[in-house]
């Protein structure tokens, strides 16, 4: 089930990408770290043409959204393609093939961002379009982060899924790789409350700051800063 937060997230980037005069008719579209396809049906009903293509390191959440996009397809419009890949495989897709390339939420699994960057700017045509959705750090200071549930099943275990990228490091990497003026991060505001789930403290709330700005938080007791990231391949 698409949260409320997830379905303003994936407003915010796809009219983004639209504002962008990014998503046409016959787009070629990639999203990696796609789950179970919550994105990527949404998309498909702002841009019901574009040949979309999902891709997940996850095999049962890729069995889950083709066994829905089975349940969606209709004879009008192109279908939605689910396969198993990483974004970090460069040998997933040829140079070029598509138009546009989506990753949200994923790269703070991560503990370098570029070589997934490298993949996207491989994989998307010269005048083409990405767009990387998450957390990054507005200070000069790279994080990484575990976590562990109180109680949980298997102690060794650590949660990964939180680390932070500063702006500063991957504008200086995009600038190299692109030249300047190729790259944009954008702040996501949640634009209406967000209650704490008792239940789920992993799950984010909203709190309001001195200066009426809303901020998205949660058990892990951060602050969590995500942005819109668009860069235009050159
Ligand atoms: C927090 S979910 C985000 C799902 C979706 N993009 C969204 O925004 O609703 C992160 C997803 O990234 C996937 N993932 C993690 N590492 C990946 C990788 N190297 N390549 C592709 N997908 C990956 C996970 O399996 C998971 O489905």
């Amino acid at each position: 089930m698409t949260t409320p937060l997830r379905r303003e997230i994936y407003s915010y980037v796809a009219q983004a990408a639209q504002a962008a005069g990014q998503l046409r008719p016959d787009s070629v579209v990639g999203d990696f770290g796609c789950a179970a396809g919550d994105f990527l049906f949404y998309l498909h009903a702002q841009a019901p043409q574009a040949r979309l293509f999902g891709y997940d390191l996850s095999a049962t959440a890729i069995d889950q959204a083709q066994s829905r996009e089975q349940a969606r397809l209709d004879e009008f419009s192109p279908a939605i393609l689910f396969r198993p890949g990483s974004v970090l495989d460069k040998a997933l897709l040829p140079a070029a093939s598509l138009d546009v390339a989506f990753m949200l939420g994923v790269h703070p699994y991560f503990d370098e961002i570029e070589s997934a960057l490298a993949n996207l700017l491989a994989w998307t045509r010269s005048g083409g379009y990405v767009a990387v959705f998450g957390l990054f750090n507005p200070y000069p200071i790279d994080v990484r982060l575990s976590y562990r549930p109180v109680g949980e099943a298997n102690p060794g275990e650590s949660g990964r899924g939180w680390n932070l990228f500063a702006k500063a490091a991957v504008s200086r990497y995009l600038d190299a790789a692109l030249g300047p003026g190729q790259h944009r991060f954008t702040p996501f505001i949640m634009p209406y409350d967000l209650p704490p789930d008792p239940d789920n403290p992993g799950q984010s709330w909203t709190i309001m700051d001195g200066n009426g700005r809303r901020w998205l938080t949660n058990g892990l007791s951060l602050l969590l800063n995500q942005e819109l990231l668009e860069i235009w391949p050159s």
